[in-house]
């Protein structure tokens, strides 16, 4: 079975992504953790995300870089979403994506397009969402908890921002699929907003799966 799980940062689709991949025993995927090796190669090199040059040529980065504790920092996030507009990019890191999907027995995928171009022929298909100020207060939580001082008015002004370059960029916008359930975890605690998920996957399970 291919979930595929998309939304907006700081929707809480990771956190639902893995906790389904534990519910069915799947292996997952962070695709955002691709795009922020990309942007962090570019950075570290001392390059501008924005270049597509320098953004292609770092899409061949080793597989370690994705155990690099610094892709989950607000850097790499902002220059995630800068180096994924970018056609070519989203290019070089499709077929990666599409075999980790393909893989015997299944996978769970979370990102913003996993659902409409990487895995458009997905069992079972999420779109979380969140409002933007609740969004920004969980992140500005984790930020703080890892040692950063940026104010939550800074989070939630980057969370608009990557928002609106992620949803109306060309290439593969941050979009719900129309056959994809949407989950909204604004008022939700985590427990709830799993116990969701697992529900909204059965019912889409049940519904592929032709009558006896
Ligand atoms: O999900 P995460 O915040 O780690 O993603 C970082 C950025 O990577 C996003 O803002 C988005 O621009 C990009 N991304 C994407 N397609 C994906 C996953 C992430 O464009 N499938």
């Amino acid at each position: 079975m291919i979930i595929a799980v998309d939304g907006p940062a700081a929707s809480g689709k990771g956190t639902i992504a893995r906790a389904l991949a534990r519910h069915y025993k799947l292996p997952h995927l962070d695709t955002g953790l691709l795009y922020r090796a990309v942007g962090l190669t570019v950075i570290d090199k001392g390059g501008d995300p924005a270049d597509a040059a320098a953004a292609i040529g770092a899409c061949g980065f080793p597989d370690a870089m994705l155990d690099d504790p610094r892709l989950k920092g607000d850097a790499a996030g902002n220059a995630a979403s800068v180096v994924s507009a970018i056609p070519a990019v989203r290019e070089a890191l499709l077929e990666r994506q599409r075999r980790f999907a393909a893989q015997p027995g299944g996978a769970v995928l979370d990102g913003r397009d996993i659902g409409t171009v990487i895995a458009p022929e997905a069992d079972a298909k999420l779109f979380v969402r969140a409002t933007s100020a609740i969004r920004a207060r969980r992140r500005h939580d984790e930020l703080v908890k890892a040692g950063s001082t940026l104010s939550y008015d800074r989070v939630l002004a980057d969370i608009k921002a990557r928002d609106l370059r992620d949803s109306t960029r060309g290439a593969a916008p941050l979009r719900q699929a129309n056959d994809a359930a949407l989950l909204d975890t604004s008022y939700m605690s985590v427990e709830t907003a799993i116990a969701h998920a697992i529900e909204l996957v059965e019912a889409q399970r049940a519904r592929s799966i032709p009558p006896a």
